[in-house]
């Protein structure tokens, strides 16, 4: 691998040309979602939330807006759609074996990967309802959007959606639910996903979930999803707890991989610095 990477060096050197992305690719999509009159408002009509880059940075999500940092997200991204594509998939859980693996951190990065696609709508839903942290990480003031409410059924689910840019929405939590275990395999949680989809018409939902193994949270609403990805965080959680965690998700619904996370020591070749 490393031969490979110094002949690339070299033969970068000598046509005098850096393998960065293009420009014109960085940013995110300015103009509206395409699609019906009746989708393009529906989208419209959901408050905007912009989040402020310095903090999403400062909170590890690099790929609010391309840059070298979000290519190993970008990467995934690719994988993980050609893999949602390829079987007719849209929507994906995100979880681990225990806690703070980065479970939120990726599926928002994720998000804003995957929505630099302009002809991709994403919905970003907070299932983790005992430590809700989207809206924290992206800054969200209190009192924006407490999703839980309309997966109970005791809200509009537009009241609790924020729309960021043109082709991402997300439900956020600000405070915990009361009994999350039975909300997450209720009737009324599932029709409000299903009208998310009916109304918003998302490409992809991605959903922020509990660990696997410390409730029956995820295991519950497995079969909502069509696949799953787990994330594992380099150095704390052990191979018996990622085994543990991918035999009990996939008696449910299909496991799209392992992301190993947090990792300190990598090879060149998947470091941030391959563009640079
Ligand atoms: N790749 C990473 N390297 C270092 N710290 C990370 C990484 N990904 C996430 N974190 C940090 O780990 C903590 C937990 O992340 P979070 O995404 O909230 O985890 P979870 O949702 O799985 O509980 C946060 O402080 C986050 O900034
Ligand atoms: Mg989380």
């Amino acid at each position: 691998m490393e031969r490979i990477q110094v002949a690339l060096e070299r033969a970068r050197a000598k046509r005098g040309t850096v393998a960065k992305p293009a420009d014109k690719a960085n940013a995110r999509p300015a103009t509206p979602i395409k699609g019906s009159a009746n989708l393009v408002e529906a989208w419209k009509a959901i408050k905007v939330f912009e989040p402020d880059p310095q903090l999403l940075a400062a909170n590890r999500i690099p790929a609010y807006e391309r840059n070298q940092l979000s290519t190993p997200i970008d990467m995934l991204r690719t994988k993980v759609l050609q893999m949602m594509r390829d079987n007719g998939w849209n929507r994906l859980a995100v979880t681990s074996p225990n806690a703070a693996c980065g479970k939120t951190t990726l599926s928002l990065s994720l998000a804003f990967s995957i929505a630099r696609q302009p002809e991709q709508r994403v919905a970003v839903i907070e299932m983790d309802l005992r430590r809700p942290n989207v809206a924290a990480t992206l800054g969200m003031p209190r009192g924006t959007s407490q999703f839980a409410n309309a997966l109970e059924g005791r809200a509009p689910i537009e009241e609790h959606l924020v729309r960021i840019s043109e082709n991402i929405l997300v439900g956020a939590n600000h405070g915990s639910a009361r009994h999350p275990s039975e909300l997450l395999q209720s009737d009324t949680m599932r029709t409000a996903l299903d009208e998310v989809e009916r109304v918003y018409q998302p490409t992809i939902m991605i959903f922020d979930m509990p660990p696997t193994l410390v409730s029956d949270d995820m295991v519950g609403f497995a079969d909502t999803v069509d696949c799953a990805l787990l994330v594992a965080a380099a150095e704390s959680t052990s191979i018996s707890e990622v085994d543990n965690c991918e035999r009990d998700i996939s008696e449910r619904t299909n496991v799209l991989g392992v992301v190993l996370n947090k990792c300190r020591y990598m090879g060149k070749e998947y470091g941030y610095d391959y563009y640079s």
